[in-house]
């Protein structure tokens, strides 16, 4: 498995792969791999023959006050992981060869609408970010296919709306979220939990389970069960940020005769600020 950090390295490489008639699928990631990623990596060398896993932390996304000084960045152990998973290509960008001008002299991508509310609304920018990266990322990996988690299952709305509306031919596959035995999803954050704060952290996936029972025992006052989260949420020891019950296609409130629902919960244990989401169908 090789490792690139050179726009033009890899473009001299993928073009190799190209020329021989590969596929060429993508997995984009911040890096500081887990279970949880790898699956994304595994998915995606099911359907392509060459898998290229890009490692950035990409600074647009973060905002003023957030990690992005702290974000763990442990590349040796990350391409071991990969080597194993059956990947082809790192991509490992420095900061300079994706934003050579600079944050503020960059063009950015914009997706309204699935990018406002829940994350967009508590993270101002963050999407921004994510679709500026991503749509680069595409434009230099020219991949055919490429995997994102349903973790982010807003970030995957944003994607897909992107990749839609500016017609990129790529095809976007989602992959299930990969959890920890008690429930808690797995995320390179969970790192910042102390101990006493990562046994209170499945809690969180417990009251969403439980507020998706109501649900499929008929309750559809979702604005009051939104509330019971919350606060079973701040019972337990988080702050919740918010707890929001949409419709799985457009991330508006759900309507109560709305088949596809989805629960989307984010809530900081301390400082760190986790995220979660579960679907279904009524
Ligand atoms: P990152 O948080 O590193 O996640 C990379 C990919 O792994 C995303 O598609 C995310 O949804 C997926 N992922 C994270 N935890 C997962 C879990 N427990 N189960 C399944 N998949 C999981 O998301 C980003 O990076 C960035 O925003 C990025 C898309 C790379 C753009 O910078």
């Amino acid at each position: 498995m090789r490792t690139v950090h050179s726009l033009k390295e890899l473009r001299t490489i993928l073009r190799g792969y190209r020329q021989q008639g590969k596929t060429i699928g993508l997995v984009p990631t911040m890096g500081n791999l887990h279970e949880g990623h790898i699956s994304l990596v595994r998915k995606a060398a099911e359907s392509a023959d060459v898998v290229v896993t890009s490692i950035f932390v990409n600074p647009m996304q973060f905002g003023a006050h957030e990690d992005l000084d702290k974000y763990p960045r442990t590349l040796a152990e990350d391409q071991e992981k990969l080597a194993e998973a059956g990947n082809t290509l790192v991509f490992a960008p420095p900061v300079e060869e994706v934003y050579p001008e600079g944050l503020a002299r960059q063009t950015k991508v914009v997706v309204p609408e699935v990018s406002e509310g829940h994350c967009g609304a508590s993270r101002p920018g963050h999407f921004e970010g994510v679709a500026t990266v991503v749509t680069m990322l595409f434009n230099m990996v020219q991949p055919d296919l490429a995997v994102f988690g349903e973790k982010d299952f807003q970030q995957l709305a944003v994607i897909r709306k992107l990749v839609r509306d500016l017609r990129i031919p790529v095809e976007i596959i989602g992959a299930p979220t990969v959890r920890e035995d008690d429930g808690l999803a797995k995320s390179s954050r969970n790192g910042y939990l102390s101990e006493t704060e990562r046994r209170i952290a499945p809690r969180l996936y417990q009251i969403m389970r439980e507020t998706a029972d109501r649900i499929q025992q008929g309750r559809t006052d979702y604005p009051a069960l939104e509330q019971e989260a919350s606060a079973a949420l701040a019972e337990a020891g988080f702050r919740p940020d918010y707890v929001n019950i949409v419709n799985s296609v457009t991330l508006k409130p759900a309507a109560p005769d709305d088949p596809e629902i989805t629960l989307l919960v984010a809530a900081f244990l301390g400082t760190t600020r986790l995220i979660d989401n579960l679907s279904l169908t009524r």
